[in-house]
């Protein structure tokens, strides 16, 4: 387990330029210095990752966050009710904001995240710097949720691993931008689209298509190896079942319970498993789309999308 000299130690890697991969309660990180061009071009280096993706900046609070971008109100009042939380907040960057470019993959807004994480918020405490992490995992591959996946997908590649067990929400944050005088839902993830829209007393705008508004939503971005069949009722008798709630058939459930909090937890564990189990072909049951039910029907559709 991780100690304080492990933090010290993730700092001061990070302070070298390193690549640190840390824990959220959304997914696992992979961190690095958000001001150095140099740390931030290692991080898509070691994904794989197409450069016109940009990345999250995270910070311990708010304040910290009020120095990187404008904040309009709404935005703050978001900010106040669900960070630290699954929430990233797409605002233009402020005049002289330190961060990268490159991490912004040249656009004039900044995505910002307050990670609830205790690792995430020790780790952020001791650099004293925004850090900047896209999901610990090679690009297109899925999400990982627990040291070992980050292991097996990284391996060597990365300075250092903080363990902090499974993550709790098992999705990525959702993503919502303030720019032009929108609100626009980017990424559907670990907070519900009603809940927002409960806070903020309206609906949000869907994003619109192009490279601005939806990078980073390449159709097949989640994939396991295996090949998905949705909206499954029953198996075929070469498939692998994942089922949810009354639609289980065999050991492997998302939620027996139909729970979507559960489920959102398990999805990615579960897709590691299978893949790792060797599935070639995989079947999962019908997800009602209510609640974190459109963010995990929105990573199944990528899962089950043609591959490039
Ligand atoms: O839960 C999470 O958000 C995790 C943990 C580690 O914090 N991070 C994560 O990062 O999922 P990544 O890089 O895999 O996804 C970042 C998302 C992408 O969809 C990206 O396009 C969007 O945020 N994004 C980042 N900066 C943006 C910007 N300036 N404008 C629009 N979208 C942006
Ligand atoms: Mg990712």
């Amino acid at each position: 387990m991780n100690n304080g000299q492990d933090i010290a130690r993730a700092a001061a890697l990070l302070a070298e330029g390193g690549l640190v991969a840390f824990p959220t309660e959304t997914v696992y990180g992979l961190g690095a210095d958000a001001t150095d061009d140099d740390a931030v071009a290692r991080i898509f280096a070691t994904k794989g990752r197409p450069q016109f993706n940009p990345l999250i900046s995270h910070v311990t609070d708010f304040e910290g966050a009020n120095k990187l971008g404008i904040f309009p109100n709404d935005a703050i009042g978001l900010a106040q009710v669900f960070w630290p939380g699954a929430l990233t907040i797409v605002i233009p960057r402020k005049a002289g904001c330190p961060v990268s470019l490159l991490a912004s993959a040249g656009l004039s807004s900044i995505a910002l995240r307050v990670p609830s994480h205790p690792l995430a918020q020790a780790l952020l405490k001791a650099f004293g710097k925004p850090v900047v992490a896209p999901s610990a995992n090679r690009s297109g591959r899925i999400s990982p949720t627990t040291a070992a996946h980050v292991r097996a997908s990284l391996g060597d590649a990365v300075d250092m691993i903080l363990d902090g067990g499974p993550s709790q929400v098992g999705l990525e944050s959702t993503v919502v931008s303030f720019l032009d005088g929108k609100v626009r839902l980017l990424r559907p993830g670990g907070i519900a689209r009603q809940d927002l829209e409960q806070v903020l007393g309206y609906k949000l705008d869907e994003a619109d298509a192009g490279p601005l508004h939806a990078p980073g939503q390449l159709e097949s971005h989640y994939a396991p190896r295996a090949a998905l069949r949705l909206n499954a009722e029953k198996p075929l008798p070469h498939e692998i079942y994942l089922g949810f709630g009354a639609f289980t058939h065999g050991p492997v459930s998302l939620s027996r319970e139909g729970n979507l909090v559960q489920a959102a937890a398990n999805l990615f564990r579960l897709l590691h498993e299978v893949d790792a189990a060797g599935a070639d072909h995989i079947a999962v049951a019908p997800i009602p789309d209510t609640g974190l039910g459109e963010a995990i029907n929105d990573r199944l559709k990528r899962a089950a999308a043609a591959r490039p």
